[in-house]
């Protein structure tokens, strides 16, 4: 539990005290830890920090306008519409780490160009506990962690909430007044669909991805899940209508879990199941089945890749 009472008013003055009267940029993912972040910093400094959404094309159905809704407040809020780059730095890319790499890379490049414009001296960062737990062991790397003070030349890094856990962010959130499409919201990886698409990135594949993780959150949210999500993690046969397809297979997965560190996979009923199924496979042509994953992690990870 944190006091939100002190924690808000000391973070803000902690702000205010590094950055001063320089100007600041936040990377914006929509999530809760960067929405808070930012939320916190603007508080602080007003328009000397300029948040900025980078539009990957591996977002969520919707996201970027409720960004564009949910920040409208911000004076100085920039959205970067860099889905092409994006999509055309992944063609043909097929490993995990090389995929998250390739976003990183493309996502610091698209940061940078805002931050050199504005005249950025600070990194505001919405990093977490757990997040610099698990960015010093070696599970995977979390580019919204690891790549961008390396890389751009910040004279500081601001985060204000290092030492939270997520449902403790979830807390100032609302003490915050950030809207519960934000504070409420599950988390979402950096690298976005790209880790719920095995393989090759394609726009078939994300349109799959985009509209089966939509209807997943939309009917599991009765179960208050820490995350649920579905994964386009191959192809198999199937019929529809009078032919035989060889279509993707889908895989829905809904944990519980206080820190993301480990989870378990929920027990979910078997009508809303088949319902998820029914409007997945009707959800696209190409749709072959929908499956459950019912594995714990340890020992597979939340995501797919
Ligand atoms: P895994 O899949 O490692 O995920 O069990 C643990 C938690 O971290 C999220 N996750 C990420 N978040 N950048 C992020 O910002 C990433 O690269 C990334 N990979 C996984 C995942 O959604 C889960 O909440």
């Amino acid at each position: 539990m944190v006091d939100t009472e002190t924690f808000v008013p000391d973070a803000v003055a902690e702000i205010k005290d590094e950055i001063g009267d320089a100007n600041a940029v936040i990377a914006l993912s929509g999530g809760v830890d960067s929405s808070t972040a930012a939320a916190l910093a603007y508080e602080a400094i007003g328009t000397q920090l300029t948040a900025v959404y980078v539009d990957t094309g591996l977002m969520r159905k919707g996201e970027t306008d409720e960004i564009r809704e949910t920040f409208d407040y911000m004076d100085s809020l920039r959205i970067v519409e860099a889905q092409d780059r994006f999509l055309e730095a992944l063609e043909g890319v097929t490993d995990p780490e090389e995929k998250r790499h390739i976003i990183g890379e493309q996502f610091i490049r698209e940061f940078e160009t805002v931050a050199n414009e504005v005249d950025a001296d600070y990194l505001v960062q919405g990093t977490i506990y757990p997040d610099r737990i698990e960015s010093e062991g070696t599970i995977k790397s979390h580019h919204n962690v690891g790549g961008l003070p390396e890389v751009v030349d910040f004279e500081g890094i601001v985060e204000p909430m290092r030492d939270l856990y997520k449902d403790e962010v979830r807390e100032v959130a609302r003490a915050l007044d950030l809207e519960e499409v934000v504070s409420e919201r599950m988390p979402f990886p950096g690298p976005g669909l790209a880790v719920r698409i095995i393989g090759e990135i394609t726009e078939e594949k994300l349109e799959v991805a985009r509209e089966a993780n939509h209807v997943v959150e939309e009917e599991l949210e009765e179960y208050e899940p820490w995350q649920a999500l579905a994964a386009v993690i191959g192809k198999a046969t199937g019929v529809k209508g009078d032919n035989r397809v060889h279509g993707w297979v889908v895989s829905v997965r809904s944990v519980e879990s206080r820190d993301g560190m480990t989870a378990r996979a929920q027990e979910i009923d078997w009508d809303t199941l088949q319902r998820i199924q029914s409007r997945i496979t009707g959800s696209h042509e190409n749709v072959a089945r929908v499956v459950y994953d019912v594995t714990h992690k340890p020992p597979a990870t939340i995501e797919y890749e």
